[in-house]
């Protein structure tokens, strides 16, 4: 309750409250020395200067002024919640998980939704894709799916995100747009990076304007893989389907929408959660072996590709249900580290080339946005089951190892045994060949699986990504730019390519974008190739 009882003039005339009449802790400081006074300095006489010896004042001043951490350098605008993820059947026939062994098992989870390129202070209805990462925090360590909202990505090697994100965020001279993709940078190497188009549909689509998190689907995205306690490995792509289906808002909503309440998906999320609307998602899975994998054109390591659902069916194995939000959005949701890498036995990668690039990329990022290597100490991202290791130091470190032994093998007979049988062992993948930088062959087709896309939408959804293109590129000043999207959308669809044309006015039509340019072994290095070699 408010209470405005026994107030108590301050020494500088304010009113406030003391533990003396209010049956309240007395306030310390942060090395716990009892404070008897909060609201004045301490100064050489009533007018005077402040006295060095405050430490009280120079504590709390110094607390806050360390108070922000760097925001993510993508994903910086995000917002969580707790919950747990409930397994429906056993799935031992494919993988040893210990989180997929027993029926009805109920595992905590924590999930981050998130925009990605706008700052922490963006609104929440950008047009963008939406992070979708979940921390499962199972009985052997953590798992963590790193997914988006939409199931394939931008480019297919890892190698080439710091450019990609580097041109979707800020233009480095202005310092903007900012959280928007409409200008010459981002459309600049959009045009550059054919690999992209596939995604780029999607991202002009409806789903890149969600009406909330609820109303999302998840993709882990990269094939992985399942493997089982005999060592066999089955090929899995991960689903996340919201139960209440899937909903977006009108491009014109979202603008009106980012004016009047810019944090209109954590409200959302917030209010759904504390009135006891438990958002649910089912999560499905596409299983399959490598004769499968071979019977399509394009390469299951190509993260610019999905497995149609009407092919593959994807299967549900549990559902994932969010019903608590964090206490504290700093402790919880800013300080919260997902990485790839985290997979329990039993979940294992695929050659990926940005998976694989992803593995390295976000233990780096949290040494640096999180200060130092003992980020694992901070309850959020600490495992919930019993661990034991011999790390120790650095900054903030919280748990040393206890006693004499902080190695192995040690004559002591204390501390943790590598363990053979319970431990990751990794997927003995066969792989050889020259060490080179190309892309194979089978990475090469850019156009199919976006023109799948583009022609699976109802007409009202083919219109809104007509407009989304001519919205996006009508913000874009450089005609040679805008040509070459054309270009690019040519090989997808002619008559969306001749609709965006018109609607920004093109006097001429560009030829359509050459389309097997990019893997031409045969050609002279040029421009165009060195792009996609290098
Ligand atoms: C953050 C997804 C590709 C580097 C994130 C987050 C998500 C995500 C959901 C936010 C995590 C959170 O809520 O805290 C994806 C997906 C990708 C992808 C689905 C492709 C399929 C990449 C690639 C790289 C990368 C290729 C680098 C090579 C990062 C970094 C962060 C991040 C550095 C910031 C992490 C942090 O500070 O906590 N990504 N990402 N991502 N991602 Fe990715």
């Amino acid at each position: 309750g408010i209470h405005d009882q026994s107030l108590v003039r301050g020494a500088g005339g304010e009113l406030h409250q003391t533990a003396e009449t209010h049956d309240a802790p007395v306030m310390t400081t942060a090395q716990g020395g009892p404070v008897a006074d909060d609201q004045n300095t301490l100064r050489i006489g009533a007018r005077g200067p402040l006295a060095m010896d405050d430490f009280h004042f120079r504590e709390k001043l110094f607390h806050f002024d360390h108070e922000r951490i760097p925001e993510r350098v993508v994903h910086a605008r995000g917002y969580g919640a707790h919950g747990y993820f409930e397994t429906y059947d056993s799935l031992a026939a494919y993988t040893k998980a210990d989180l997929f062994q027993r029926k009805g098992e109920k595992t905590p989870a924590f999930v981050r939704f998130s925009t990605v390129a706008g700052n922490k202070g963006s609104a929440d209805l950008a047009r963008d894709v939406r992070g979708f990462a979940v921390k499962i925090y199972t009985k052997e360590g953590n798992w963590d799916l790193v997914g988006n909202n939409m199931p394939v990505f931008f480019i297919q090697d890892a190698i080439k995100f710091p450019d990609l994100v580097h041109a979707a965020k800020q233009e480095p001279d202005r310092d903007f747009p900012q959280a928007q993709t409409a200008h010459d940078n981002f459309w600049d190497f959009i045009s550059l990076t054919p690999e992209s188009m596939h995604m780029i549909m999607w991202a002009m689509s409806d789903r890149a304007i969600p009406r909330s998190f609820r109303f999302m689907e998840g993709f882990g995205v990269h094939t992985f893989r399942f493997v089982n306690a005999k060592d066999e490995s089955t090929f899995v792509k991960f689903h996340w389907k919201p139960k209440l289906g899937l909903q977006s808002v009108a491009w014109n909503e979202a603008v009106k929408i980012n004016g009047a309440d810019p944090d209109f998906h954590r409200r959302d999320l917030w209010q759904s959660i504390q009135s006891g609307n438990f958002p649910e998602w089912e999560l499905q899975v596409q299983l399959f072996d490598q004769a499968f994998a071979d019977s399509f054109d394009f390469d299951v390591l190509d993260p610019t590709k999905l497995i149609p659902e009407e092919i593959l069916p994807p299967q549900p194995v549990g559902r994932l249900v969010l019903d608590r939000m964090p206490d504290n959005f700093f402790a919880e949701t800013e300080q919260v580290a997902f990485m790839t890498q985290n997979v329990p036995p039993g979940i294992d990668f695929s050659n990926d080339p940005l998976l694989q690039g992803r593995n390295f990329s976000y233990l780096d990022t949290q040494l640096k946005r999180l200060g130092g290597p003992n980020f694992t100490h901070i309850p959020i991202n600490a495992p919930k089951c019993p661990f034991a290791h011999f790390q120790q130091d650095g900054h903030m470190a919280m748990r040393n190892p206890v006693g004499r032994v902080n190695y192995q093998p040690n004559s002591w007979g204390e501390g943790p045994r590598e363990s053979p049988v319970k431990g990751f062992r990794h997927f003995p993948a066969e792989g050889q060949g020259p060490k080179i930088r190309l892309r194979p062959e089978s990475f090469a087709d850019h156009y199919s699986q976006a023109r799948q896309f583009y022609i699976s939408q109802t007409p009202a959804e083919q219109r809104h990504i007509a407009n989304a293109l001519t919205f996006e590129l009508s913000k874009v000043e450089t005609p040679v730019i805008r040509e070459r999207v054309v270009s690019h959308l040519l090989n997808i669809d002619e008559t969306l390519a001749s609709t965006v044309a018109a609607k920004l006015g093109l006097k001429t039509m560009p030829k359509p974008a050459d389309a097997a340019v990019e893997t031409r072994q045969d050609l002279e290095p040029s421009p165009a190739l060195s792009i996609a070699l290098n």
